[in-house]
């Protein structure tokens, strides 16, 4: 069944675990990440940027793939489908779609106009049952074609944002989309705590969890963090996976070229990557 996040993100705050967010982008990844978060009965959240969403067929695809998977693979586990780093019309869209959960980033706005997008979708979700997350104070890399640079979030506008009534918030503490340049110092541990502190019980999220180091991620976690998103790493281990088979000549044994044999070992490889962030973020028998 798909569910809103905010029961998986109470309990994974109040158990100082996390959830993770994991980037789907067609039906293999899909059917991976459900597979695994069911072996390992863990909560999951099935993150869906726009551009995936557009190269998916659009949201009602997303939806329909995503609801048939969930009854004909007999997932047990709570799962959320969340829009990431939505724009205001690609919440609406989602919300009209059946999206259980919605990311509006207003973060590139001035916080007041950040503050009147974000109310105006708390109440719709509110009223269907839907988690929203905001964001304040950008995270950097690049998503779907558009960089920013890292920045850290004001506290203070964390608060306003959170007050507001959201489920979660994204809030920029250092960490950027993709991988991590050499010298990156780290996540900034002192903001981390500062919103914390003036957010209260909010569940926090941190982005760009591809290539954070293990112990800065259980830190995060243990200072509020209950939602941590993954996508560059399962492009990164899938791609590997395919280039090794083809590299290995395997496509040209057979019928060694079927796209259900070429892809499987990327598949195998998303699963294992899923499986070691959920064993990082502590939600394996969760759910
Ligand atoms: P990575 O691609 O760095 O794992 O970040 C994912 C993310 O934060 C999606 O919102």
């Amino acid at each position: 069944m798909l569910v809103s996040a905010k029961e998986m993100l109470n309990k994974a705050r109040d158990g100082h675990y996390a959830v993770g967010q994991f980037n789907i982008n067609n039906l293999e990844w899909t059917k991976c990440i459900l597979q695994t978060a069911e072996e390992l009965k863990a909560p999951v959240i099935l993150g869906v940027s726009e551009g995936a969403g557009k190269y998916m067929c659009g949201y009602d695809t997303v939806v329909g793939m995503v609801k048939g998977m969930i009854k004909c693979l007999n997932i047990t586990v709570p799962v959320a489908l969340h829009l990431d780093h939505g724009t205001f019309e690609g919440a609406k869209a989602c919300i009209n779609a059946g999206f259980s959960s919605i990311m509006f980033d207003g973060s590139h706005y001035p916080i007041e106009e950040n503050l009147k997008l974000t109310t105006a979708l708390v109440n719709t979700c509110d009223i269907l049952g839907i988690s929203l997350e905001a964001e304040v104070g950008a995270i950097g890399g690049e998503e779907d074609g558009v960089s920013s640079m890292g920045e850290c979030a004001d506290p203070a506008e964390c608060k306003m944002i959170a007050d507001l009534g959201v489920t979660m918030l994204a809030a920029g503490i250092g960490n950027i989309h993709g991988k991590y340049p050499e010298g990156w110092p780290g996540l900034r541990f002192d903001v981390l705590e500062n919103i914390k502190k003036t957010v209260g019980d909010m569940p926090l999220v941190l982005h760009g969890g591809t290539g954070i180091p293990e112990d800065m991620v259980k830190k995060a976690i243990n200072l509020g963090v209950a939602k941590v998103n993954v996508n560059t790493e399962c492009q990164i281990s899938f791609t590997a996976a395919v280039r090794k088979y083809i590299e290995d000549g395997k496509d040209l044994q057979g019928k060694g070229f079927d796209p259900r044999k070429v892809l499987a070992p990327g598949c195998e490889a998303i699963k294992e990557t899923v499986r070691e962030k959920m064993e990082i973020f502590g939600c394996i028998g969760k759910a």
